[in-house]
């Protein structure tokens, strides 16, 4: 199954990925993990993309395009892969098209105060990169993660102002892509407001999964 899972920042797009790579047995691609990634390597795409991640504006198409292309051609996601995060612009849909061929589209349905609760309060594992959240899901140790006893810090693009800017770029750059693929009968809405365990049922239901 090739997926794509659409939606604001702090729709919860990662989290419900990590379920849905163990129901479909795919991988997840997050191409904001690569470049946390890259920076935290201080790689040159890691020092390229810094500043940019940390304003909450997007990464060029170029070069988020040839990187997610590359990646497309491993081994592992031949028979499938959840795309989280990408595209984000139509020219990065388009791009896509000419290299592979999606199936679904999961679009995340949630109000703006949905989106700054959920990232006011996003903690994240600075090794394997696990989302916690002070009121939903809170390590059982402080700063410390659960899985692999990693730092949990505050993202840097989770500071009010880069939130803020992320929201809008979402509206003027992303959202198109909700009608763009509608037109394309490929998407799939989801209500991204309750819980994980209801959200992972919901998932199933539009997937027509048991
Ligand atoms: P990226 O990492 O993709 O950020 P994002 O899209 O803003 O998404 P988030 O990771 O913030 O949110 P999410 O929807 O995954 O929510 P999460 O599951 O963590 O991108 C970061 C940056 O990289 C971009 O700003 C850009 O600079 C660059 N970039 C990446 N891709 C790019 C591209 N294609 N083109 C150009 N630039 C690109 O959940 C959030 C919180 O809520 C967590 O604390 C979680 O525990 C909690 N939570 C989740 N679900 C629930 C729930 N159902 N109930 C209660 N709490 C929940």
């Amino acid at each position: 199954m090739k997926l794509i899972f659409l939606g604001p920042p702090g729709a919860g797009k990662g989290t419900l990925a990590v379920k849905a790579v163990e129901i479909l047995g795919v991988q997840q691609i997050s191409t904001g993990s690569i470049f946390r990634a890259a920076v935290a390597a201080g790689s040159p795409l890691g020092l390229k993309v810094k500043a940019i991640m940390d304003a909450g504006k997007l990464v060029d198409d170029e070069t988020t395009i040839a990187l997610v292309k590359e990646r497309l051609t491993q081994a592992d996601v031949q028979k499938g892969y959840i795309l989280d995060g990408f595209p984000r612009t139509i020219p990065q849909a388009q791009a896509l098209a000419s290299f592979s061929s999606v199936e679904k589209v999961v679009n995340f349905d949630i109000p703006d105060s949905g989106v700054l609760e959920r990232l006011g309060g996003r903690r994240v594992c600075r090794m394997c990169g696990y989302n916690f959240h002070v009121k939903f899901n809170p390590p059982s140790q402080e700063g410390v993660c659960d899985h692999c006893g990693g730092e949990v810090y505050i993202r840097d693009d989770d500071q009010p102002q880069a939130i803020q800017k992320r929201l809008e770029v979402y509206r003027a750059q992303t959202e198109p892509l909700i009608g763009y693929y509608r037109e394309k009968g490929l998407l799939v809405d989801i209500d991204a407001s309750p819980m994980v365990d209801e959200i992972v049922v919901n998932f199933k239901k539009v997937m027509g999964i048991k």
